[in-house]
């Protein structure tokens, strides 16, 4: 569905993650860490970061045109914060058991508590905003070029181009009677939602790791330092009170050489490797084609198709015979293994997941951080 959107070269080369590293990161989210740090005052940290990378996301899918600006609306990231915070712990019923749970509902028996409703409707309500005003802003755009519209920064809706396009051809192509308005627009809602929701948390929380652990090495931070500026054009942010430099933009050094930088990939690596931000199980089905035999699975013999195997990114990432000391974050580990324990370490590295189902945000993420 999503061809080549997420890949890494085109994720590298790509000019809207370039505009939104600027706008998002630079313009909006640097001046306030600025102004508090002058200030020296406190800032809620995973507030900011799930703020910068919800309007990244939702910037990257819909066009930040068409997006909230949670960073600098602090009411608005609130409350999705609340919302999320609140339904996270709901959702086994629905999802495991949909049918049941329907017709339990439907004759007055409540598995989730009935507001939950409601707190999903203002989640869905978001996306669907959203969706609208990419369809407005398409229709304005269809009226003359975009520079001469009203937005001071434009970029494309690149998930929603991709996924329309996908489900318009496929609709035509396997479906006798094609998806319905409506029924496009629910599709598009919901997978989109699905991308946004595993998008943020995931990175704000692994940002916010990061930042936590930094913050007690300031000898760590010295040598990151260092190292972003070796870059050519180094990693350095010009303060916006600089006379000489009234606009904080900087020019931005490739995202290959910025790929490159050993202490910064040790950084990130061993940070989802102690800090997973999706620990738990992530379960698969034995598949049960025609003529398909019982698999093993680490020695357990015979295990029937249909069944629900599953493991975990918090236990594989600590193996004691392959991360020594796993309790303890340290980023040398990554960078003083030889080239066949770091190969081993990568076997286990499963932050991401793996196979048909791995994550398909991974390269994102990594700019991201
Ligand atoms: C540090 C950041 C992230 C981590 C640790 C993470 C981790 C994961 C994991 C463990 C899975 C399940 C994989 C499995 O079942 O094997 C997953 C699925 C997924 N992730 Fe991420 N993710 C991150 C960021 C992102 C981003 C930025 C996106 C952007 C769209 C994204 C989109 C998705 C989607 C759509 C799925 C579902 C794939 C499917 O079931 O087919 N993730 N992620």
């Amino acid at each position: 569905m999503f061809g080549n959107i997420y890949s890494k070269s085109t994720l590298r080369s790509s000019p809207t993650i370039r505009d939104l590293c600027e706008e998002i990161v630079i313009r909006r989210f640097l001046p306030i860490i600025e102004a508090a740090a002058v200030q020296g005052s406190p800032i809620n940290v995973l507030e900011y970061n799930s703020a910068v990378y919800m309007d990244f996301i939702c910037a990257f899918i819909f066009g930040i045109q068409n997006v909230a600006n949670f960073l600098q609306n602090s009411k608005t990231c609130k409350r999705w914060l609340e919302l999320r915070s609140i339904s996270k712990g709901y959702g086994f019923w629905s999802m495991e058991f949909p049918r049941l749970t329907s017709l339990l509902t439907y004759i007055g028996i409540h598995l989730e508590p009935p507001w939950l409703g409601s707190v999903w409707d203002e989640i869905t309500d978001l996306c669907l905003g959203m969706l609208q005003s990419v369809d407005l802003s398409s229709e304005i755009q269809s009226n003359g070029p975009v520079e001469d519209q009203k937005w001071r920064i434009y970029t494309k809706p690149v998930v929603y181009d991709q996924l329309l396009s996908q489900l318009k051809s496929s609709s035509c192509k396997q479906a006798s009677v094609p998806l319905s308005q409506s029924q496009l627009r629910l599709t598009m809602a919901s997978e989109l939602m699905d991308h946004i929701f595993a998008a943020t948390d995931t990175t704000a929380w692994t940002l916010t790791y990061i930042m936590h652990e930094l913050s007690r090495r300031p000898d760590l931070q010295t040598s990151l330092r260092s190292e972003l500026r070796s870059l050519s054009p180094p990693l350095i942010y010009h303060r916006s009170n600089d006379k000489l430099n009234e606009d904080p933009m900087l020019e931005l050094p490739s995202p290959r050489s910025i790929d490159d930088l050993p202490l910064l990939d040790a950084v990130l690596l061993e940070t989802l490797r102690l800090r997973p931000s999706v620990p738990g199980s992530q379960p698969r089905i034995i598949p049960s084609s025609p003529g398909s035999s019982p698999v093993s699975i680490c020695g357990y013999t015979k295990i029937p198709a249909g069944t629900r195997v599953s493991s975990q990114a918090y236990s594989l990432h600590r193996n004691e015979q392959v991360f020594p000391e796993p309790e303890v974050w340290n980023p040398r580990r990554w960078l003083d293994a030889s080239h066949e324990q770091r190969d081993e370490m990568m076997k286990w590295f499963w932050a991401f997941g793996s196979g048909g189902r791995m994550c398909i945000g991974n390269h994102l993420a990594d700019l991201g951080e």
